[in-house]
């Protein structure tokens, strides 16, 4: 190769409709894609460093493969996605010793700009589009094929040694899209035939959300109650089942109401904040049938179901936090090379 000169990866975020922090004990779950991606684009350098800029987030750094170090003088929190970045990018350096000769671009360096376009550490999957990005920019700069369910699977072990604990539901979506059911005990994931825009918004405190925080924090009051915190798990179980059959039947007032339990029983594993409680009354105040957090909580972000409401919802959000609407977004990774 080397005739490449820039290789752009676009991967979708996502959000949980039903069923976090419950999916981490074998619960199902519903989440799908949005219409919020993370681009990544790799072009050649003309030393051998590997540079990476964080465009929106004013985050900056240089990456060392082969030690796994960052250099970097940020100090935002969101520096932390140059960890998913320089595992993935290792990964698929590793894949290039493998193969018959080396090419012009092995050993030179490349400038690796990213463009994410959802809130980061809210609870919308930026730390997985980003992996899937990547994997799959770097993949094609060095034009290994890489088929979509390893990219799932590489994806997932980055978030996995990055984060030490993650569901796979956040790289499967970035990889493919669409909407998913996580079956229990995450054997499967079932693709929801969703055909329809479900009318969505989004609220975001500006708070961002530790999910392995929460998620241990979920664990401990688990390990101190467990006669109370097994049935409220099992209620969310129950939720999300009833919930894939009025998606489906696309019963708004039932979904709608199933989204408010969800919230209720969050509140009660703990992970409910007073902003993320204020935003989601809010909602229901200007019409939503259903708010609720989505994802880990503790900060992040909230989603409102809302037919036929959905302007007086994103204007009364809107004139407080940052809030926007989402669509379902059915295509997976993509990637384009500009030669
Ligand atoms: O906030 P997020 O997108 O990291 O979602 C976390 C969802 C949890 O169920 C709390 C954890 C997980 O890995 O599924």
């Amino acid at each position: 190769m080397g005739d490449f000169i820039q290789v752009t990866a676009s991967a979708p975020g996502k959000v949980i409709l039903f069923g976090e922090h419950a999916v981490v004990y074998g619960k199902p779950a519903i989440a799908f894609a949005v219409n919020k991606l993370a681009h990544v684009t790799i072009t050649d350098r003309t030393d051998s460093k590997v540079h990476v800029e964080l465009t929106r987030l004013g985050v900056g750094g240089f990456l060392d493969l082969e030690n796994e170090t960052i250099e970097s003088h940020d100090n935002k929190p969101s520096k932390g996605m140059l960890k998913y970045i320089l595992k993935a990018l290792k990964i698929i350096k590793g894949r290039t010793e493998f193969s018959q000769s080396e090419t012009p671009s092995q050993k030179k360096g490349m400038d690796v700009t990213v463009d994410i376009e959802m809130p980061v550490a809210s609870g919308l999957g930026s730390s997985a589009a980003v992996t899937v990005a990547t994997l799959a920019a770097a993949s094609k700069y060095y034009e290994i094929d890489l088929e979509a369910e390893e990219i799932a699977s590489l994806a997932h072990q980055v978030e996995l040694e990055v984060q030490g604990a993650a569901s796979p539901i956040d790289t499967a979506l970035s990889t493919y899209g669409g909407a998913i059911y996580l079956t229990q005990n995450a054997q499967e994931l079932v693709k929801l035939p969703l055909d329809w825009d479900l009318p969505l918004v989004i609220a975001h405190t500006k708070r961002e959300s530790n999910t392995g925080e929460l998620v241990g924090s979920v664990r401990c009051k688990l390990e101190t109650y467990p006669s109370i915190i097994n049935p409220l798990l099992d209620s969310i179980e129950q939720v999300t089942i009833e919930a894939q059959r009025a998606l489906l039947s696309r019963d708004d007032n039932r979904l709608g109401e199933l989204m408010n339990i969800n919230h209720g029983l969050l509140d009660a594993l703990g992970v409910n904040t007073p902003e993320l409680s204020r935003m989601v009354y809010m909602a229901r105040q200007k019409g939503a049938l259903g708010s609720k957090i989505t994802g880990a909580g503790g900060g992040g972000s909230i989603i409102a179901y809302c037919p036929e409401k959905m302007d007086e919802v994103l204007h009364e959000l809107e004139s407080k936090e940052q809030a926007f609407t989402i669509k379902l977004y059915d295509k997976g990774v993509t990637c384009k090379v500009v030669e």
